[in-house]
């Protein structure tokens, strides 16, 4: 449905986006993540017709968006990271203007209207001027303009910022009955969860340069690391199983001295061995917590080359200097020192 090749967006001097590849099947949900500032925007904004590029080829529902954009634009619809509406109109009147302006008949577009008010839980502001509804108000509206009929590519640019979390979730319902209807979409959000739920396919880019795409899953197997935590009964007993852990790689006692943590370079194989090393060794467990690696994980690992992170947030691993980094946290060999162990 969309191919994107080596699209590049230069500002003067400043490359925005740079050599930009990708393609999105249909009916399928793509993000597009990154830090502030990587580019996200900018590559809806060209996708959908509403910027020029310098380099490369953009091709929507077999239109190419360079020579064709009227056409593209029969296809798309877009709801920009700011909303458009009409602030001194209603939010029945800027659905009115707007089904108008998309050339809907007075008589079935009233019908529409009052489904959207609805469907997407604004009819309680129905008659209230735009620029006195709440902000989660104004993103439904927009919403609900958008959808003012059914599009084949929808680019949806961090569509859910400021809501609630239930506003949130009542927004992840709409993007999956659009996948449903076979819409593909594109989805730019700064809330990595949100692309872990709904996305078939990712791409993270950072200053302007694509630097992974693929499956959330597959990318949590590449760039995130599984990990464990073992707390000991006995308390005393903490230094047996951190020298046991130590044979499988770095690991690391916690804040209160009453939990090893290790990240496992080699996943789920060696946490089998480990279990029965301590086992076989009689140390009695309280409890064990294995932690998966979240996009976030990844999100983290690429863009500030943090070597790695642990799931629960609470421990950096430095693979070199073999310490943690808590705000107020010791390092194993402070932990020695002070005869905690
Ligand atoms: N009109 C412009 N002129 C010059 N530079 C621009 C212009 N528009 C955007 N930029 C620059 O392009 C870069 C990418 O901006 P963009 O808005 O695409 O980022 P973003 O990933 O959407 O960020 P955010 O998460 O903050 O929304 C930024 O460095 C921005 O300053
Ligand atoms: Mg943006």
């Amino acid at each position: 449905m969309i191919d994107v090749e080596g699209v590049s967006k230069k500002y003067a001097n400043h490359t925005v986006l740079d050599d930009i590849s990708f393609s999105v099947s249909e009916g399928e949900i793509f993000s597009i993540l990154g830090p502030n500032g990587a580019g996200k925007s900018t590559a809806v904004k060209i996708m959908s017709a509403c910027l020029p590029f310098t380099e490369g080829r953009i091709n929507i529902a077999g239109y190419d968006v360079k020579n064709s954009p009227t056409d593209v634009k029969k296809y798309i619809s877009v709801v920009g990271q700011s909303v458009a509406l009409d602030e001194n109109m209603s939010a029945r009147e800027n659905l009115e203007f707007f089904s108008r302006l998309m050339g809907m008949k007075k008589s079935s577009a009233l019908l529409l209207i009052d489904q959207q008010l609805d469907r997407f839980g604004i009819r309680d502001v129905e008659n209230k001027a735009v620029k006195n509804c709440s902000g989660g108000m104004k993103r439904r509206l927009d919403l609900a303009v958008a959808l003012l009929t059914v599009p084949k590519v929808l680019f949806l640019d961090e569509p859910t910022t400021g809501l609630d979390p239930a506003s949130r979730r009542d927004i992840w319902d709409i993007i999956r009955d659009l996948k449903q209807k076979n819409t593909t979409v594109i989805l730019t959000t700064q809330y990595l969860e949100e692309a872990d739920q709904l996305a078939d396919n990712v791409i993270l880019i950072d200053e302007g340069k694509i630097k992974a795409q693929g499956h959330p899953e597959s990318l949590k197997q590449q760039f995130g690391q599984l990990s464990c935590g073992i707390q000991p009964v006995v308390f005393s007993d903490i230094y047996k199983i951190y020298k046991i852990l130590s044979r499988y790689g770095h690991s690391v006692i916690d804040e209160e001295g009453a939990c090893v943590n290790m990240l496992l370079d080699n996943g789920i194989k060696a946490f089998i061995e480990i279990i029965k090393q301590i086992d076989q060794a009689d140390i009695k467990i309280a409890d064990i917590k294995l932690f998966r690696p979240s996009l976030d994980d990844v999100f983290h690992a690429i863009t500030q080359n943090v070597v790695h992170k642990q799931s629960n947030d609470n421990v950096f691993v430095d693979t070199e200097s073999h310490c943690y980094d808590l705000e107020q946290g010791y390092s194993t060999r402070k932990y020695l020192e002070k005869g905690r162990l």
